[in-house]
């Protein structure tokens, strides 16, 4: 039998590399994915050869994860209950695809990951995986085997000479890639308690951020950012970049209580300095350029947008159909955002674009051309139609 696995290097899943070939007496393929884990990817592919893998794929997938996964939840205003932008949901179904893709091109019978029976990301994998081949047999060596403690888990590795990394490196989940990283577990649990300093990796305390700010001005172009400081960069640049300035300032870090797709309510601690930043301007760049009803009315599709990612409902018809809502959005979607960088907090301060629908001299208390004021009146009497017809029914009862 053979089977792609879906490999991190970590803990679990180099525990999963030697349990599977003596399981199911297989033939094991290993797949990482670099979405900018900021890990040695040589040392997790030569982890996997020394751990008997048949085959190591390690796919440099940064660019298809931004423009086709994170841009598309950035343009559509995506953010799972109001904060999390959701870099770990989002990569998921881009994994489950090339697991897909590997198995077929290998001609594998199964596919395996090392998501625990807990969490969300199980069902990503296995949501993803069978919406793209219903036939693919998918096995999750952490629900199957016995190794659930550490003692367990290391006289397996002894027993088989299987290497992994520290046993006791981090009590933490972590999960990385270049749109943000998450942390679970370990003492983040007690949720009185303020998260250890170490498990940030990627800003600063924002107490200890610079004292002057620093400004930062991100260009969009329909919908997509593509330069900062009027300087043209890839997808991947741009948003390494991001995240290194806005990580200094301490911006993009998140605390949250999180309610997972599986029924728990657990604690989740965030990263995402360039997300922040890029929705913040994004967001802002949308204020000035679309009317009204479009702006308000769209708030409830990027909640439900938000909702399917995290839910596992990537491969759907819902998503494609909002895609294509907010593919029509993006049209007038251009323009220059800056943004004030400072002591954690992330602050848009001006904004320009060629489709901007802001009319100074119409808005402006100063000058007095064009909006004919007088106007205001007649428009107030009819909007006000049904007040007064409710106040004349009511005969001037006072209100609680
Ligand atoms: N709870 C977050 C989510 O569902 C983060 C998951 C991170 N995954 C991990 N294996 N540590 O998207
Ligand atoms: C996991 O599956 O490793 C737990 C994190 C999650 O999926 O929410």
């Amino acid at each position: 039998m053979k089977i792609v696995l879906a490999y991190s290097g970590g803990l679990d899943t180099s525990l999963a590399l030697a349990w599977l070939q003596r399981t199911y007496d297989a033939e094991v393929i290993a797949f990482c994915a670099d979405l900018g884990q900021s890990e040695d990817l040589s040392e997790v592919r030569s982890r996997a050869e020394r751990n008997g893998a048949a085959k190591v794929y390690v796919e440099d997938l940064r660019h298809e994860f931004l423009t086709r996964y994170a841009f598309r939840a950035l343009r559509a205003d995506a953010v799972y209950e109001g904060k999390y932008f959701m870099a770990a949901s989002l990569s998921r179904p881009l994994i489950a695809k090339r697991l897909v893709e590997i198995a077929r091109a290998e001609g594998a019978e199964a596919v395996a990951h090392g998501a625990t029976g807990k969490g969300n990301d199980q069902v990503r994998f296995y949501a993803g995986i069978t919406a793209l081949d219903p036939a693919m047999r998918i096995i999750s060596p952490v629900l199957e085997w016995d190794l659930t403690t550490r003692s367990a888990q290391i006289a397996f590795a002894r027993a088989h000479g299987v290497q992994t990394p520290a046993f006791t490196s981090s009590p933490y989940s972590r999960d990385t890639n270049l749109w943000g990283s998450s942390v679970e577990c370990g003492p983040l649990d007690d949720v009185l308690l303020a998260p250890p300093e170490e498990v940030y990796t990627a800003t600063v305390p924002p107490e200890s951020a610079p004292d002057r700010p620093e400004l930062v001005r991100v260009t969009f172009e329909r919908g997509i950012p593509t330069h900062l400081d009027g300087e043209a960069l890839g997808p991947v640049q741009l948003v390494e970049r991001l995240a290194e300035r806005a990580g200094r300032h301490g911006v993009g870090r998140i605390d949250i209580m999180e309610n997972r797709l599986v029924g728990l309510k657990v604690r989740g601690v965030y990263e995402s300095p360039a997300a922040t930043v890029l929705y913040e301007a994004h967001r802002e760049l949308e204020n000035l350029v679309l009317e009204r009803d479009l702006f308000q009315y769209k708030a409830g599709m990027s909640r439900r947008y938000a909702q399917l990612v995290y839910d596992a409902k990537w491969f759907t018809r819902l998503r494609t159909s909002l895609d294509a809502f907010f593919e029509d959005i993006r049209e007038h979607v251009s323009g220059t955002v800056t943004v004030k960088l400072y002591k954690g907090s992330a602050i848009t301060v001006g904004r320009s674009s060629p489709h901007s629908l802001y009319h100074p001299d119409y808005a402006s208390y100063e000058a007095d051309n064009g909006y004919d004021q007088r106007a205001g009146e007649g428009f107030s009497y009819v909007w006000s139609m049904p007040a007064r017809v409710a106040g004349l029914r009511r005969g001037g009862a006072s209100w609680t």
